[in-house]
Protein backbone atom coordinates (compact mmCIF):
# COMPACT_ATOMS: atom_id res chain seq x y z
CA UNK A 1 0.00 0.00 0.00
CA UNK A 2 1.49 3.39 -1.24
CA UNK A 3 0.01 6.27 0.34
CA UNK A 4 -0.48 8.96 -2.31
CA UNK A 5 -2.55 12.21 -1.57
CA UNK A 6 -5.73 12.44 -3.67
CA UNK A 7 -6.72 15.12 -5.59
CA UNK A 8 -9.55 17.90 -5.43
CA UNK A 9 -11.36 16.14 -8.05
CA UNK A 10 -14.90 13.96 -6.62
CA UNK A 11 -17.06 12.10 -8.14
CA UNK A 12 -20.28 13.93 -7.33
CA UNK A 13 -18.92 17.18 -9.12
CA UNK A 14 -17.82 14.91 -12.57
CA UNK A 15 -21.21 13.48 -12.46
CA UNK A 16 -23.02 16.94 -12.50
CA UNK A 17 -20.27 17.89 -15.14
CA UNK A 18 -21.08 15.02 -17.48
CA UNK A 19 -24.73 15.47 -17.29
CA UNK A 20 -24.49 19.20 -18.02
CA UNK A 21 -23.46 18.14 -21.57
CA UNK A 22 -25.87 15.94 -24.04
CA UNK A 23 -24.57 15.79 -27.82
CA UNK A 24 -25.17 12.59 -30.12
CA UNK A 25 -23.18 11.38 -33.07
CA UNK A 26 -25.82 12.09 -35.41
CA UNK A 27 -25.34 16.11 -34.56
CA UNK A 28 -22.08 15.76 -35.58
CA UNK A 29 -22.17 13.85 -38.96
CA UNK A 30 -24.28 12.38 -41.08
CA UNK A 31 -26.96 13.55 -43.71
CA UNK A 32 -26.76 17.30 -44.56
CA UNK A 33 -23.45 17.64 -42.44
CA UNK A 34 -20.44 16.75 -45.16
CA UNK A 35 -17.16 17.41 -44.58
CA UNK A 36 -15.49 20.23 -46.65
CA UNK A 37 -12.11 19.40 -48.65
CA UNK A 38 -11.75 22.82 -49.67
CA UNK A 39 -10.40 23.75 -46.38
CA UNK A 40 -7.87 21.71 -43.57
CA UNK A 41 -9.17 19.39 -41.51
CA UNK A 42 -6.44 19.48 -38.49
CA UNK A 43 -4.82 22.96 -37.24
CA UNK A 44 -1.37 23.37 -38.45
CA UNK A 45 0.02 22.77 -35.27
CA UNK A 46 -1.17 19.41 -35.18
CA UNK A 47 -0.48 18.28 -38.60
CA UNK A 48 2.89 20.11 -39.56
CA UNK A 49 1.70 20.30 -43.63
CA UNK A 50 2.94 23.71 -44.34
CA UNK A 51 6.15 23.22 -43.30
CA UNK A 52 7.16 20.60 -46.34
CA UNK A 53 8.72 22.22 -48.92
CA UNK A 54 8.51 19.80 -51.41
CA UNK A 55 4.61 19.95 -51.49
CA UNK A 56 2.24 22.81 -53.15
CA UNK A 57 -0.34 24.28 -51.00
CA UNK A 58 -2.77 22.04 -52.62
CA UNK A 59 -1.00 18.96 -51.80
CA UNK A 60 -0.21 20.20 -48.58
CA UNK A 61 -4.19 20.62 -48.01
CA UNK A 62 -4.39 17.07 -49.05
CA UNK A 63 -1.79 15.72 -46.89
CA UNK A 64 -3.68 17.36 -43.96
CA UNK A 65 -7.03 15.73 -45.09
CA UNK A 66 -5.42 12.38 -44.91
CA UNK A 67 -3.78 13.39 -41.41
CA UNK A 68 -7.02 13.82 -40.71
CA UNK A 69 -7.77 10.42 -41.63
CA UNK A 70 -5.49 8.89 -39.59
CA UNK A 71 -6.64 10.85 -36.64
CA UNK A 72 -9.98 9.61 -36.37
CA UNK A 73 -8.05 6.24 -37.16
CA UNK A 74 -5.43 6.51 -34.44
CA UNK A 75 -8.42 7.89 -31.99
CA UNK A 76 -10.87 4.74 -32.81
CA UNK A 77 -8.18 2.85 -32.17
CA UNK A 78 -7.09 4.08 -28.57
CA UNK A 79 -10.35 4.36 -27.97
CA UNK A 80 -10.59 0.67 -27.92
CA UNK A 81 -8.44 -0.13 -25.20
CA UNK A 82 -9.72 2.72 -23.02
CA UNK A 83 -13.33 0.78 -23.11
CA UNK A 84 -12.26 -2.27 -21.43
CA UNK A 85 -10.02 -0.39 -18.82
CA UNK A 86 -12.89 1.57 -17.98
CA UNK A 87 -15.16 -1.93 -17.79
CA UNK A 88 -12.52 -3.43 -15.89
CA UNK A 89 -12.27 -0.78 -13.46
CA UNK A 90 -16.22 -0.88 -12.58
CA UNK A 91 -15.94 -4.53 -12.12
CA UNK A 92 -13.02 -4.50 -10.12
CA UNK A 93 -14.24 -1.36 -7.47
CA UNK A 94 -17.95 -2.60 -7.60
CA UNK A 95 -20.73 -0.95 -5.85
CA UNK A 96 -19.10 0.35 -2.38
CA UNK A 97 -19.12 3.90 -3.93
CA UNK A 98 -21.82 3.93 -6.14
CA UNK A 99 -20.93 7.99 -7.33
CA UNK A 100 -17.60 6.07 -8.33
CA UNK A 101 -19.09 3.58 -10.06
CA UNK A 102 -21.79 5.37 -11.66
CA UNK A 103 -19.25 7.84 -12.98
CA UNK A 104 -17.30 5.16 -14.72
CA UNK A 105 -19.85 3.84 -16.30
CA UNK A 106 -21.08 7.45 -17.94
CA UNK A 107 -16.99 7.50 -18.70
CA UNK A 108 -17.68 3.60 -20.99
CA UNK A 109 -20.91 4.75 -22.27
CA UNK A 110 -18.91 7.75 -23.93
CA UNK A 111 -15.67 5.94 -24.63
CA UNK A 112 -18.27 3.65 -26.77
CA UNK A 113 -20.27 6.61 -28.19
CA UNK A 114 -16.88 8.07 -29.65
CA UNK A 115 -15.69 4.82 -31.36
CA UNK A 116 -19.05 5.42 -33.04
CA UNK A 117 -18.36 9.00 -33.63
CA UNK A 118 -15.15 8.18 -34.95
CA UNK A 119 -16.19 5.91 -37.23
CA UNK A 120 -18.82 7.72 -38.61
CA UNK A 121 -16.70 10.56 -39.46
CA UNK A 122 -14.12 7.91 -41.24
CA UNK A 123 -17.06 6.55 -43.01
CA UNK A 124 -17.78 10.25 -44.37
CA UNK A 125 -14.20 10.78 -45.40
CA UNK A 126 -13.87 7.89 -47.21
CA UNK A 127 -16.86 8.78 -49.68
CA UNK A 128 -15.63 12.43 -50.06
CA UNK A 129 -11.69 11.65 -50.70
CA UNK A 130 -11.99 9.26 -53.43
CA UNK A 131 -8.73 7.50 -52.45
CA UNK A 132 -8.04 4.61 -49.89
CA UNK A 133 -6.22 5.73 -47.19
CA UNK A 134 -3.96 2.87 -45.58
CA UNK A 135 -4.11 3.08 -41.84
CA UNK A 136 -2.09 0.86 -38.90
CA UNK A 137 -3.84 -2.36 -37.23
CA UNK A 138 -6.21 -3.89 -36.70
CA UNK A 139 -7.39 -1.80 -33.49
CA UNK A 140 -7.59 -5.39 -31.57
CA UNK A 141 -4.54 -6.11 -32.30
CA UNK A 142 -2.83 -3.06 -30.76
CA UNK A 143 -5.49 -3.15 -28.00
CA UNK A 144 -4.73 -6.80 -27.13
CA UNK A 145 -0.79 -6.20 -27.24
CA UNK A 146 -1.94 -2.82 -24.23
CA UNK A 147 -3.98 -4.70 -22.09
CA UNK A 148 -1.40 -7.18 -21.43
CA UNK A 149 -0.06 -4.95 -19.24
CA UNK A 150 -0.74 -3.80 -15.65
CA UNK A 151 -4.28 -1.87 -15.02
CA UNK A 152 -2.01 1.16 -13.78
CA UNK A 153 0.01 1.27 -16.51
CA UNK A 154 -2.69 1.18 -19.41
CA UNK A 155 -4.00 3.52 -16.87
CA UNK A 156 -1.59 5.60 -17.14
CA UNK A 157 -1.42 5.84 -21.24
CA UNK A 158 -5.08 6.71 -21.02
CA UNK A 159 -4.64 9.65 -18.54
CA UNK A 160 -1.48 10.82 -21.52
CA UNK A 161 -4.39 10.50 -24.33
CA UNK A 162 -7.17 12.32 -22.14
CA UNK A 163 -4.89 15.51 -21.04
CA UNK A 164 -3.03 15.23 -24.98
CA UNK A 165 -6.80 15.57 -26.33
CA UNK A 166 -7.58 18.58 -24.25
CA UNK A 167 -4.33 20.18 -25.79
CA UNK A 168 -5.51 19.03 -29.35
CA UNK A 169 -9.13 21.45 -28.97
CA UNK A 170 -7.33 24.09 -27.64
CA UNK A 171 -4.91 24.28 -30.01
CA UNK A 172 -7.97 24.01 -32.69
CA UNK A 173 -9.12 26.97 -31.17
CA UNK A 174 -6.13 28.90 -31.70
CA UNK A 175 -5.31 28.26 -35.10
CA UNK A 176 -9.02 29.04 -35.96
CA UNK A 177 -8.88 32.75 -35.99
CA UNK A 178 -5.89 32.13 -38.56
CA UNK A 179 -6.78 29.59 -40.74
CA UNK A 180 -10.25 28.02 -40.73
CA UNK A 181 -10.40 24.08 -40.29
CA UNK A 182 -13.23 22.47 -41.61
CA UNK A 183 -16.05 23.15 -39.22
CA UNK A 184 -17.36 19.48 -38.64
CA UNK A 185 -14.06 18.47 -37.68
CA UNK A 186 -13.70 21.74 -35.19
CA UNK A 187 -16.97 20.24 -34.08
CA UNK A 188 -15.77 16.73 -33.54
CA UNK A 189 -12.73 18.28 -31.70
CA UNK A 190 -14.84 20.37 -29.55
CA UNK A 191 -17.55 18.02 -28.72
CA UNK A 192 -14.81 15.37 -27.91
CA UNK A 193 -13.43 17.50 -25.57
CA UNK A 194 -15.74 18.35 -23.99
CA UNK A 195 -16.32 14.86 -22.38
CA UNK A 196 -12.35 13.89 -22.59
CA UNK A 197 -12.07 16.71 -19.78
CA UNK A 198 -14.56 14.59 -17.58
CA UNK A 199 -12.50 11.62 -18.55
CA UNK A 200 -9.35 13.49 -17.48
CA UNK A 201 -9.96 14.23 -13.92
CA UNK A 202 -11.69 10.56 -13.67
CA UNK A 203 -8.65 9.23 -14.86
CA UNK A 204 -6.72 10.90 -12.51
CA UNK A 205 -8.62 9.09 -9.24
CA UNK A 206 -8.02 5.94 -11.31
CA UNK A 207 -4.53 6.06 -11.52
CA UNK A 208 -4.92 7.28 -7.53
CA UNK A 209 -7.02 4.14 -6.87
CA UNK A 210 -4.63 1.46 -8.23
CA UNK A 211 -1.22 3.38 -6.81
CA UNK A 212 -2.62 3.21 -3.28
CA UNK A 213 -3.80 -0.69 -3.52
CA UNK A 214 0.36 -0.62 -4.73
CA UNK A 215 3.91 -0.81 -3.35
CA UNK A 216 6.51 1.11 -4.88
CA UNK A 217 7.93 -1.16 -6.83
CA UNK A 218 4.48 -2.24 -8.03
CA UNK A 219 4.01 1.19 -9.29
CA UNK A 220 7.22 1.91 -10.49
CA UNK A 221 6.77 -1.78 -12.63
CA UNK A 222 3.37 -0.03 -14.07
CA UNK A 223 4.97 3.11 -15.29
CA UNK A 224 8.01 1.26 -16.63
CA UNK A 225 4.75 -0.45 -19.08
CA UNK A 226 3.26 3.12 -19.57
CA UNK A 227 6.85 3.58 -21.37
CA UNK A 228 6.95 0.28 -23.07
CA UNK A 229 3.23 1.13 -24.40
CA UNK A 230 4.69 4.56 -25.11
CA UNK A 231 7.70 3.25 -27.49
CA UNK A 232 5.71 0.97 -28.99
CA UNK A 233 3.06 3.77 -30.18
CA UNK A 234 6.19 5.62 -31.29
CA UNK A 235 6.61 2.93 -33.80
CA UNK A 236 3.32 2.14 -34.35
CA UNK A 237 3.52 6.16 -35.61
CA UNK A 238 6.57 5.41 -38.09
CA UNK A 239 4.18 2.93 -39.68
CA UNK A 240 1.43 5.25 -39.87
CA UNK A 241 3.38 8.18 -41.59
CA UNK A 242 4.91 5.20 -44.04
CA UNK A 243 1.44 4.45 -45.39
CA UNK A 244 0.21 8.34 -45.14
CA UNK A 245 2.92 9.00 -47.80
CA UNK A 246 2.22 6.34 -49.86
CA UNK A 247 -1.65 7.48 -49.69
CA UNK A 248 -0.28 10.81 -51.32
CA UNK A 249 0.80 9.68 -54.17
CA UNK A 250 -2.25 8.45 -56.19
CA UNK A 251 -4.57 11.91 -54.85
CA UNK A 252 -1.44 14.29 -55.85
CA UNK A 253 -0.59 12.36 -59.39
CA UNK A 254 2.49 12.24 -59.32
CA UNK A 255 5.31 9.78 -58.08
CA UNK A 256 7.45 11.32 -55.12
CA UNK A 257 10.92 11.01 -55.41
CA UNK A 258 13.34 10.12 -51.96
CA UNK A 259 14.42 13.30 -51.37
CA UNK A 260 10.50 14.30 -51.14
CA UNK A 261 9.91 10.84 -49.16
CA UNK A 262 12.49 11.68 -46.90
CA UNK A 263 11.60 15.20 -46.67
CA UNK A 264 7.99 13.95 -46.09
CA UNK A 265 9.13 11.20 -43.75
CA UNK A 266 11.09 13.99 -41.02
CA UNK A 267 8.77 16.25 -40.90
CA UNK A 268 5.84 13.98 -40.20
CA UNK A 269 7.68 12.00 -37.75
CA UNK A 270 8.11 14.82 -35.55
CA UNK A 271 4.27 16.17 -36.26
CA UNK A 272 3.08 12.32 -35.05
CA UNK A 273 5.47 12.65 -32.34
CA UNK A 274 4.45 16.61 -31.24
CA UNK A 275 0.62 15.58 -31.59
CA UNK A 276 0.24 12.46 -30.16
CA UNK A 277 3.56 11.20 -27.25
CA UNK A 278 4.71 14.49 -26.27
CA UNK A 279 1.70 16.17 -25.63
CA UNK A 280 0.79 13.99 -22.91
CA UNK A 281 3.91 13.20 -21.49
CA UNK A 282 4.68 16.93 -20.79
CA UNK A 283 0.80 18.12 -20.47
CA UNK A 284 0.78 19.48 -16.88
CA UNK A 285 -1.70 17.72 -14.76
CA UNK A 286 0.09 14.44 -16.43
CA UNK A 287 3.25 15.29 -15.51
CA UNK A 288 2.01 16.23 -11.66
CA UNK A 289 0.43 12.59 -11.73
CA UNK A 290 3.40 10.71 -12.05
CA UNK A 291 5.84 12.82 -10.28
CA UNK A 292 3.04 11.97 -7.39
CA UNK A 293 3.69 8.49 -8.15
CA UNK A 294 7.41 8.37 -8.92
CA UNK A 295 9.62 11.37 -9.35
CA UNK A 296 12.47 9.41 -10.48
CA UNK A 297 10.53 7.66 -13.24
CA UNK A 298 8.98 10.51 -14.59
CA UNK A 299 12.05 11.96 -14.82
CA UNK A 300 13.14 9.01 -16.64
CA UNK A 301 9.67 10.13 -18.99
CA UNK A 302 10.92 13.30 -19.35
CA UNK A 303 14.07 12.50 -21.12
CA UNK A 304 12.15 10.31 -23.10
CA UNK A 305 9.64 13.26 -24.00
CA UNK A 306 12.93 15.72 -24.85
CA UNK A 307 14.05 13.02 -27.13
CA UNK A 308 11.08 12.86 -28.86
CA UNK A 309 10.96 16.67 -29.48
CA UNK A 310 14.24 16.92 -31.22
CA UNK A 311 13.08 16.64 -35.42
CA UNK A 312 15.08 13.32 -36.09
CA UNK A 313 14.15 12.08 -32.24
FE1 LIG B 1 -12.90 9.59 -26.22
FE1 LIG C 1 -11.84 9.59 -22.99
Amino acid sequence: MTAISISKYSYSSILNEAAKIAWRVQDLIGEDKRLDFSKPFLPETIAHTQAISCLSPNEQLILNHIRGNSYLHLFGLVEEFILPLVVNHVQFIGCENIEATQAYLCFAKEESKHIHLFRQFASAFAAGFGFRCGAIGPPRAIADFVLQHSPLGVALVTLHIEWMTQRHFLDSVRCYQQEPIDPLFYNLLKHHWQEESQHARLDTLMVQDLAQKLNSSAIEAAIDDYIGIVQYLNEGLKAQVQLDIASLEMPVARTLTAAEREEIRQVQEFSYRKAFLVSGMTHPNFVQTVQQLSPTRYARIAAIANSFSSRDG
